[in-house]
């Protein structure tokens, strides 16, 4: 299973690859205007950083404005997914993408019908919002079991790329289902190594260790 880290943060990025477990990188708009420097320069930096595959997402919600975001992103470095929203006119921007041999992350995609239309287009990753089905009662993760089983019955080779991560449980559910990529806030990836078992029994060993040699 592949670990993405979604934030458009450069500190943020560079704590995360520096744990060694990190594959590619997640960015949207949202996250983007949370940052002070433009996207692209950002862009380029987190690209210097992880080798891995890197989602930068258009903004345009026409098929053309869409293509010519997409020139102008896949120019910052080699590593640049395109990520397109799940419309009509994003599969198209997909499809053609596509047979330019772009790489496209599908975004906002929350019913099955939608992973299949991108699969069929070519999508490289499908990202199903997990955190936002959960949000309104629906469950999220059923999304990922249905789109893992549909992609293996039909021998696709777009990548599940589990989003929109809350927690922990949401990681090992999705692994347990065999998604191809989880992408998780900082945040989460911490979370993912702590138990307090562990701290407890560290705290103890080390006591023990300095009352048996009177420290
Ligand atoms: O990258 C998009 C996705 O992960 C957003 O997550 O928490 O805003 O629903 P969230």
């Amino acid at each position: 299973m592949k670990f993405f880290i979604d934030t458009a943060s450069v500190a943020e990025i560079k704590e995360a690859a520096a744990m060694g477990v990190l594959d590619g990188v997640t960015t949207n708009p949202s996250l983007a205007a949370k940052e002070t420097a433009p996207y692209k320069d950002i862009l380029k930096e987190i690209c210097r950083i992880v080798p891995g595959p890197v989602s930068a997402e258009v903004i345009s919600t026409d098929t053309d404005a869409m293509l010519r975001e997409a020139d102008d992103l896949v120019k910052i470095a080699d590593n640049i997914v395109v990520k397109i929203p799940t419309t009509l006119a994003g599969l198209r921007a997909i499809k053609s993408l596509t047979d330019r041999g772009i790489k496209t992350n599908a975004t906002l995609v929350f019913s099955p019908t939608q992973a299949l239309l991108v699969a069929k287009a070519g999508a490289t990753y499908v990202s199903p919002f997990i955190g936002r089905l959960d949000d309104i009662s629906q469950d999220g993760m059923q999304l990922i079991a249905d789109v893992v089983l549909i992609y293996e019955n039909y021998g696709f080779s777009t990548e599940v790329l589990v989003a929109s991560v809350r927690h922990p449980i949401h990681v090992v559910e999705a692994a347990k289902i065999g998604a191809d990529v989880v992408t998780m806030p900082l945040k989460v990836i911490e979370q993912l190594i702590k138990h307090p078992l562990t701290d407890i029994g560290l705290e103890k060993f080390i006591s023990d260790y300095k009352k048996a040699n009177k420290q």
